[in-house]
């Protein structure tokens, strides 16, 4: 018999490296983990790691063969920033990846006569504001407002939402068999702060930068403006949402896709509260018109009653709490000998 399995791609991501430690020490089905990168040292031993490219077929032939996979995390994603130099690239990994993930879950789930679980992270970028003056009047968006991305990754993230869609309610809808297919459910992301990593090749990356780079010391100059404002969560609130989504029963959800939201934050309030915590923090404001402008179409705040209402989000860390009790003492840890001019609490 064929052992049952949960897989999580993009393992070795900022998302994953969170969600695969919590899903460990839950200790429910084994772990598969696939990535291009190996494990860093504090993942090993928690998951049997494949360092593959979501996009070899053959590599995923060889799994279902070994494998029952219960339920995908499915993470593997080109972030905004860096779709935007490769674009063709970012849409054959987030779009035909996940087109490859969903195939694989439909027929799993046909296979074994139970839907498999298909959790999916979308993002805040699926919006696009046209300019400021919009921003602000919408200035809490809800899921179906304003879907016009101006970023390859947004196109991408909202297109998978809808082939989700469509694997869960459409799949096969001309079939005469009897079909049973898979289980996606999505949440949309503001932008992740984590206090363990920081992230590479996306648009809401300076709040990150900004935190890591006063913790060790090092000047930084902010690429988007003072006053721009976009959401953010602290990264053991975004596993957690993940989770708590997953083990949702399915009669009590109404949606597929779900915004999620804890604190929105300018530019400049970021700084303020690094400062209090680091001092001697250097932080200047040097935009990059072009990144700014990604970020900027991006909503100030979202709508995420559903999310409340459905399945009991609510988010633990407000941006205070996300400061002094997440980031500062983990941080502090981390570079713990390297950091200058820190204030203890
Ligand atoms: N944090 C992501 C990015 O900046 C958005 O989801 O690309």
């Amino acid at each position: 018999m064929r052992k049952k399995v949960t897989l999580i791609t993009g393992a070795a991501g900022e998302v994953g490296h969170a969600l695969v430690k919590r899903l460990a020490a839950e200790g429910q089905n084994h772990l598969i983990t696939v990535d291009l990168s190996p494990l860093p040292a504090d993942l090993q031993g928690l998951s049997t790691h494949f360092q593959e490219d979501i996009l070899n077929q053959p590599f995923w032939d060889r799994l279902v063969a070994d494998y029952e996979i219960d339920k995908i995390f499915h993470l593997a994603a080109l972030l905004s920033t860096r779709a935007e130099y490769t674009p063709e690239t970012a849409h054959r990994v987030n779009v035909n990846g996940t087109m490859r993930l969903l195939k694989l879950a439909a027929e799993q789930s046909q296979w074994r006569g139970k839907p498999v679980l298909f959790m999916f992270p979308s993002s805040i970028a699926v919006y696009g504001l046209p300019d400021l003056e919009t921003k602000q009047r919408y200035s809490r968006v809800r899921e179906w407002e304003w879907n016009y991305p101006s970023t390859m990754y947004g196109c991408n993230k909202l297109y998978c939402e809808m082939l989700g869609r469509y694997f869960t309610q459409h799949y096969r809808q001309l079939s005469v068999e009897k079909t049973v297919t898979l289980d996606f459910r999505c949440v949309r992301y503001p932008g992740l702060i984590s206090a363990f990593t920081v992230p590479t090749g996306g648009t809401s990356d300076y709040a990150s930068e900004m935190i890591h780079a006063a913790a060790q010391g090092k000047p930084y100059a902010c690429f988007v403006r003072e006053g721009l404002t976009i959401p953010f969560m602290a990264m053991p609130d975004a596993v957690d949402a993940m989770l708590q989504l997953a083990a949702a029963p399915r009669e009590s959800l109404n949606h597929l896709v779900y915004n999620i939201g804890a604190f929105s934050l300018s530019a400049g309030q970021i700084r303020d509260l690094v400062c209090r915590a680091f001092p001697a923090a250097q932080i200047t404001f040097e935009p990059d018109l072009k990144r700014q402008n990604i970020a900027e179409s991006w909503p100030m705040d979202v709508d995420d009653s559903a999310a409340r209402r459905e399945w009991g989000w609510q988010p633990k860390f407000d941006a205070q709490r996300t400061f002094t009790e997440y980031l500062i003492p983990n941080i502090q840890k981390r570079y713990a000998g390297k950091a200058q001019g820190t204030r203890s609490r």
